[in-house]
């Protein structure tokens, strides 16, 4: 088997997680019941999710120099991430969440600082260009600058590397960001803000997924949560369920998706079976508390596949 080459340019989080029974109103104090702290952020949770699902991951991130930037380090050691453009920057704290996780409904919400992340520059990406032209697949958020976002893709396409651009969080682009992405992998929240239009349903969906292509993306993947995922191309439109799991924490499951998609198309897979692969990953760790830490690993994924389709 083939062994994925993914680049991540993408941030890197401390993530500070509230488990509580409900989310407070505004100027009320809730008691909640437990505590996390841990790696995160969306690129760090994504490359995290490629080396565990079988990927060779080199991660190009921008930290602090503090305590946070340390617990970021290790993990990546851990990890066996390739860290030679983890740079660290002078003056500004490292990236921090702070997140919300509703246990009744194992929903969330969060409000992220990007800190060091702002600050990757065109030189620091540039510095990566070897590995990303080296790379089966460039992988992308929008949580650091976007300037550096571009420059990337810019590399990759001078190059023929194949990109997935998770544009999470949704926030407002320049005219022509998203001209050349191959695989364009919003959730519906970020569907609808993209494309303006309602996603509700799978109907709606499919429409904005058509939206999203007359932005220049040559393939769109919507993810849906319990409904799994949604590929529209051109010619093709494929919905792909997920396995039922009862979740406890959703936080993060996109980036698992993300991440493990991103070694399936590596690895060669076509795209119904790496969007089931993606699934697979991603329904596991919403059964785990946390977000880079619940990520799954390769055997886990494949049990699941073997169970599930
Ligand atoms: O997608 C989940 C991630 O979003 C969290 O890890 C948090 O850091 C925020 O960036």
């Amino acid at each position: 088997m083939k062994t994925a080459r993914i680049v991540v340019v993408g941030s890197a989080l401390v993530d500070y997680t509230f488990f509580t029974s409900r989310f407070p109103g505004d100027g009320e104090t809730v008691v909640g019941d437990e505590f996390l702290t841990g790696p995160g952020g969306k690129g760090s949770n994504q490359a995290t999710a490629a080396a565990r699902a079988g990927g060779e991951v080199v991660m190009v991130t921008k930290l602090g120099e503090d305590s946070a930037a340390g617990v970021l380090r290790r993990h990546y050691e851990t990890e066996g991430l390739d860290r030679r453009f983890v740079y660290s920057a002078t003056g500004v704290a490292t990236g921090g969440a702070a997140i919300e996780v509703n246990r009744e409904r194992g929903e969330n919400r969060i409000i992220m600082i990007k800190g060091a992340n702002e600050r990757l520059t065109l030189d620091d990406i540039r510095r990566a260009a070897p590995a990303i032209a080296a790379a089966d697949i460039l992988l992308v958020q929008l949580e650091i600058n976007l300037d550096a976002v571009a420059e990337a893709m810019a590399i990759a396409a001078k190059h023929g590397v194949r990109t997935v651009m998770n544009p999470a969080p949704a926030q407002p682009v320049p005219e022509g960001f998203f001209t050349g992405v191959d695989f364009f992998t919003p959730n519906e929240t970020e569907a609808a803000f993209y494309s303006g239009l309602p996603v509700t349903n799978r109907e709606e969906a499919v429409a904005a997924a058509r939206r999203l292509l007359e932005l220049g993306v040559r393939n769109v993947v919507i993810t849906l949560g319990r409904a799994g995922a949604l590929y529209v191309s051109e010619s093709e439109v494929h919905p792909v369920p997920t396995p039922p799991v009862r979740a406890i924490d959703t936080t993060g499951a996109g980036d698992t998706f993300n991440g493990a998609f991103a070694v399936a198309l590596g690895e060669g897979f076509d795209i119904v079976a790496a969007l089931r692969f993606a699934n697979c990953a991603a329904a596991i760790s919403v059964t785990r508390k946390g977000t880079s830490p619940a990520t799954p690993r390769r055997e886990e994924i494949e049990a699941l596949l073997r169970q599930s389709y």
